[in-house]
């Protein structure tokens, strides 16, 4: 049996300050950037240094921790009342990953019964660490309640990276994947390159030849012929929300995976902690879908490779609705062919 790492971890709070690992440096080069002020933390989730609703939600907390340094240093007993901008404007940094404002929320609740007069940091930087802490934790459980849904000798699919770069580590859709390889259960890994930002084959890709597991890239349009070879088992991928009814936003391209795994016979996963469930939206229907700038579909390493001024779309998430969906995977349980009664089961 291959013994699988986890030890990938692009989040760090260091010396007082957090530290991201570069996503958009990867695998070329592993560059760490630091910051102590919540704005540029925003700007970083808005630019994609730190990506994947999980790591982008625990991200955020710590930039509370900032947040609120920067709020006592100027405004002491009135600290409270100045944090509304900055928390204003890390919540609009990305708009689909529902965790990013679960943490924020979670945060705010819990400086609410925080004294006035005294400096918030330490109290907040140890709560954000507990969100950082449960999420690895979360991710873990879901690896194996994951895993035991693979029978022997797999072969899975997955799109984007929902692994250690996109959690607190280990991964969501990657923690399924590290578990079920560990236990024998899974024999080879594809991975779509995921355009515009190649996060398959930048990211995911990466982090699996770092642990040792077998994977193909292959480009999205590859998938149907793949699984028309009656090779592919499942399909693993992450989430950036779920509704109450069970669909799921993911990124753009999952939806066509699953449609294309309902005419082959393929099973679809979907692995997310519960704080990507949005319990209070209804549907799909209603999650806001991230518009990011044409000119990532336009250039490719900052090379043009479309007509200058041509128009393109470019949505980062699509919604595939509960229908298509074998199981959602939280490390509150598994639900199996998810519906709003199917996922009141976890809903505590
Ligand atoms: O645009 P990104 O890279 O933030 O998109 C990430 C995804 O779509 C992931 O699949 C999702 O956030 C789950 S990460 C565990």
């Amino acid at each position: 049996m291959t013994k699988t790492n986890d030890g990938i971890q692009a989040i760090k709070w260091l010396d007082n300050k957090l530290y991201l690992l570069d996503q958009r440096c990867l695998p070329d080069k592993q560059l760490w950037q630091i910051y102590d002020e919540a704005l540029d933390v925003s700007k970083a989730i808005t630019d994609m240094v730190v990506r994947g609703a999980p790591a982008i939600g625990i991200t955020a907390a710590y930039a509370v921790v900032l947040a609120a340094r920067a709020a006592w240093a100027s405004h002491k007993i009135e600290w409270k009342q100045v944090m509304h901008t900055p928390l204003k404007q890390l919540a609009a940094s990305r708009p689909t990953a529902v965790n990013l404002h679960w943490a924020i929320e979670r945060m705010t609740l819990f400086y609410a019964n925080l004294a006035d007069d005294h400096s918030p940091e330490v109290e907040l930087l140890k709560e954000a660490k507990r969100i950082h802490q449960e999420d690895i934790a979360a991710n873990h459980t879901m690896g194996r309640l994951g895993a035991e849904l693979l029978t022997e000798n797999s072969s899975v699919l997955t799109h984007c990276n929902a692994g250690a770069l996109a959690t607190g580590g280990f991964g969501t859709a990657l923690g399924v994947i590290r578990q079920g390889y560990s236990e024998g259960k899974i024999k080879q890994v594809y991975t779509d390159e995921t355009r515009p930002w190649l996060q398959g084959s930048r990211l995911t890709a990466w982090e699996l030849n770092h642990d040792n597991i077998p994977v193909i890239l292959q480009i999205e349009g590859a998938a149907a012929s793949l699984m028309a070879t009656g090779e592919l088992n499942w399909i693993i991928v992450g989430a950036d929300r779920i509704t109450a009814n069970g669909d799921v936003a993911n990124k753009i391209g999952t939806y066509m995976l699953a449609i294309l795994a309902q005419y082959h016979g393929v099973k679809m996963m979907v692995v997310a902690p519960s704080s990507t469930i949005d319990w209070q939206l209804d549907s799909g229907d209603d999650i806001p879908i991230e518009q990011r700038a044409v000119t990532e579909v336009t250039t490719l390493q900052g090379q043009q490779i479309a007509p200058e001024g041509i128009a393109a779309l470019n949505p980062a998430f699509d919604i595939t609705p509960a229908e298509l969906i074998d199981a959602i995977v939280t490390e509150k349980g598994v639900i199996l062919s998810p519906s709003i009664e199917a996922m009141r089961a976890i809903k505590v």
